[in-house]
């Protein structure tokens, strides 16, 4: 089978210099562990943190040499594992390769309900995404009706779900997200209060424009510069709920500039990732299953053709050539 194997860490977004398409066994299953065929896999802007030798991030960096892991979904093709057989449809944490081979307690494999008319969902609104957007929107931001909520890469997988469920909580909703289509996408299809570019705008004023009376809650999926132009734009016991650094994924950056506003401001900060809260994925899936069945959740896909296309369909991730959740359908 192919697979893309990490061999050094990636400059910049030049992801073809670093990792190779290389064939390989097909993986057999040992004792505890599942097969199955990727039909999907789920391009994550995270897991470009772990293409790093840094080690003090919340993940250790992939070892050079192996293969790259990444979100898949397909069939099972052999199990020795309880609870699996072939022909399950599954998910779980496995790898950029043509079959995935993954322990299910390490893995979060699940059987997934194959009711669900776009399988994409299970990487969008009723996967990941979703449950990182519903838990950082109402743990961690504690968003409340009548707040102003900000999200920055807002037209994004995990922003674009952010925005739609503050707005379903009955906030007011600003999306930062770069160029006018994608700003057009925010207000014109999903209804947001307000979309700022970053590329084009002066942020910091457009946010004071667009939030008189302050930010409420930032959700920050960027971090560097657009975290110190939203500081000065928080209102009085915000909170920002980190979702991803993604301006510092190649490169950590130093800041924030103005982390003074935390104490003027009286701020809480609070990082959270989405391994720390897996145990809850069916009962976040079922809420966000009653909102995407509604049609109150809207989440598009850039979806490419082709295992070999992966690395530039990955790399849409850092130049913003996506709307929604980038998929590569192997
Ligand atoms: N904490 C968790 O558990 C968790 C889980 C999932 C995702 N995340 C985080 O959520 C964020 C989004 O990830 P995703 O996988 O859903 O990707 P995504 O939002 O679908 O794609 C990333 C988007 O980020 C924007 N972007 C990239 N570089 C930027 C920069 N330097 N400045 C401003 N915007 C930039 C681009 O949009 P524009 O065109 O708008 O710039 C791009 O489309 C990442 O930070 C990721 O690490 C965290």
């Amino acid at each position: 089978m192919k697979a893309y194997r990490l061999d050094s860490y990636p400059e910049g977004n030049d992801f073809a210099a670093s990792i190779a398409l290389v064939d390989q066994p097909d993986p057999v299953a040992n004792e505890g562990e599942v097969v199955f065929t990727n039909e999907l896999l789920s391009l994550d802007a995270g897991t470009r943190m772990w293409m790093t030798p840094r080690t003090d991030s919340y993940q250790p960096p992939i070892p050079l040499g192996s293969v790259v892991p990444g979100l898949a979904l397909g069939r099972v093709t052999e199990s020795r594992a309880e609870g699996f057989a072939p022909g399950d449809l599954v998910r779980a944490f496995g790898q950029w390769a043509e079959k995935s081979v993954v322990r299910p307690e390490l893995s979060g494999l699940v059987k997934l309900d194959t009711s669900v008319a776009d399988a994409r969902q299970h990487f969008g609104a009723l996967g990941m995404n979703g449950w990182t957007a519903l838990v950082g929107i109402e743990d961690v931001g504690r968003t409340k009706a009548g707040d102003t909520v900000l999200v920055s890469a807002a037209a994004g997988a995990t922003g674009i779900l952010a925005t739609q469920i503050a707005k379903i909580l009955g906030a007011h909703v600003i999306g930062i997200a770069g160029g006018a289509e994608k700003c057009a996408f925010l207000t014109e299809k999903l209804g947001l209060d307000g979309a700022i570019d970053h590329r084009g705008d002066d942020v910091e004023g457009a946010i004071a424009k667009a939030a008189p009376n302050g930010v409420n809650v930032y959700f920050d999926n960027v971090g560097g510069p657009l975290l110190d132009a939203v500081l000065p734009n928080m209102a009085h016991y915000g909170r920002i709920a980190i979702c991803g650094l993604i301006a510092g994924y190649a490169e950590a950056q130093p800041g924030p500039r103005r982390f003074d506003q935390i104490l003027a401001r009286r701020l809480q900060v609070t990082g959270f990732f989405s391994p720390d809260f897996m145990d809850r994925g069916p009962e976040l899936t079922e809420r966000l299953k009653g909102w995407l069945d509604d049609g109150r959740l809207v989440v598009p896909f850039e979806e490419t053709q082709g295992f070999e296309n992966l690395l530039t369909a990955y790399a849409k991730l850092f130049t913003g050539g996506n709307i929604g959740k980038v998929v590569v359908r192997v």
